[in-house]
């Protein structure tokens, strides 16, 4: 009855994972994507008045002007780069419609999409619901979770159409520095290779780390296609409001699919972006100081656990502890996570790399430190026969 497109995409473990929560009762979620605290006060007022004020209709198909000028002068402001507010940028229904167009614009069947493991498993659907091939580049946790240029290069094929790149990412929370960027935006041009730029935690870097955006390189337009979100930022997920920024050679296509799904993006919440973009900085600030403690105080509570060792993330909201030397498969210790100490993790392998759960701290300290604990218990009980 349904297309086979969507019939061959995976329902993901996740949702067996929260059925089994939900049936125990009682759980800390440290599964969570989304920050956690509210959206600030003078955004949600300006959300209302856009109501009040009857922008209820459709909206210009790009996004509102006024918004589509901000995000260009921010990012020339940023990266150093000029993008043209008329037909260089396009108000999306977040990141994630972002993606969904970039990948669906750019990739025809049998084409390859490189993908960086551990992934943003959306990346994976995107790239099957177009049609295209993902091919997966493993990174590792002793390199930092940073990507390795020569590694990209080698899997690259004559049907490589793009690569994806998330920094900061998820899940495992790396910042990736200058050098291999730039040395990766050299091969996507040599090779005529499009880089899809994931960058919607660019507010959440820590410890005096900079998040450096692939488009401020010179000469990046051409190759790049830019994603990002006021999601994260402004802790406003459920506003949904996201962009694109590229070439007006390939913005013009990619409106044609934004257009056809969404006519345009929500024209309420798009106001309520211009007042977030416009209004005082100090909001955003202080989450990403909130997310900092939050880190330090995570990341030390996973290390004290025998057996499980994390690094340091340096970004997004995110600690991908390494658990190999527990010797469970990540599913089933997070299966048993759930019903022996009601604590919420996501297994790696729904990311694709196995021996690693992921942890958020998008979560009050109280609960992040109360899961800690019981996870150390659950950890120091564990039976020796779990996962054989
Ligand atoms: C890496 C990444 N990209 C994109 C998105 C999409 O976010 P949104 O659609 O809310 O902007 C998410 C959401 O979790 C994400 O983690």
């Amino acid at each position: 009855m349904l297309a086979d497109r969507i019939l061959n995409v995976q329902r993901s473990p996740f949702y067996s994972i929260m059925e089994l929560a939900a049936k125990r009762g009682d759980c800390i979620y440290l599964q969570l994507g989304e920050p956690d605290f509210a959206t600030p006060r003078h955004i949600l007022e300006a959300a209302k008045k856009a109501l009040d004020d009857g922008h209820t209709h459709y909206g210009p198909d790009r996004g509102i002007p006024e918004l589509r000028q901000l995000i260009a002068e921010k990012i020339q402001k940023q990266c150093g780069v000029s993008y043209r507010w008329e037909d260089e940028i396009l108000i999306t229904a977040g990141g994630q419609a972002a993606l969904h167009i970039a990948i669906m614009a750019l990739a025809n069947p049998g084409e390859e999409i490189i993908i960086l493991l551990p992934h943003y498993p959306p990346y994976v659907v995107n790239a099957q619901l177009a049609g295209a091939k993902a091919v997966f580049v493993k990174l590792k946790k002793e390199e930092g979770f940073i990507p390795d240029p020569s590694a990209v290069e080698r899997a690259i094929t004559p049907k490589t159409k793009a690569i994806i790149i998330l920094t900061p990412n998820n899940p495992t929370g790396s910042v990736y520095p200058e050098e291999p960027l730039r040395r990766i935006l050299e091969i996507a041009k040599k090779r005529d290779i499009i880089l899809i730029s994931d960058e919607v935690y660019e507010s959440l870097v820590y410890g005096g780390v900079q998040h450096k955006s692939l488009i401020s390189f010179p000469g990046a337009k051409d190759h790049v296609v830019h994603v990002n979100s006021f999601s994260k930022t402004y802790a406003m997920t459920g506003l949904r409001v996201g962009y694109l920024a590229a070439s007006s050679d390939k913005l013009v296509h990619l409106l044609k699919y934004h257009h056809t799904v969404n006519i345009s993006a929500n024209v309420p919440a798009q106001v309520a972006c211009v007042t977030a973009m416009k209004g005082p900085q100090d909001c955003v600030e202080e989450m990403r100081q909130a997310y900092q403690k939050r880190r330090d105080m995570l990341v030390e509570m996973l290390n004290e656990i025998p057996g499980v060792h994390c690094d340091l993330p340096k970004g997004a909201f995110f600690a991908f502890a390494d658990i190999r030397n527990l010797g469970v498969p990540s599913l089933d210790f997070v299966q048993y996570l759930v019903n022996e100490a009601g604590v919420v993790l996501t297994n790696g392998t729904g990311f694709d790399y196995e021996g690693f759960v992921r942890v958020s701290y998008a979560a009050k300290p109280e609960s992040i430190k109360q899961a800690m604990d019981r996870m150390k218990k659950a950890v120091l009980n564990m039976p020796a026969t779990l996962g054989k």
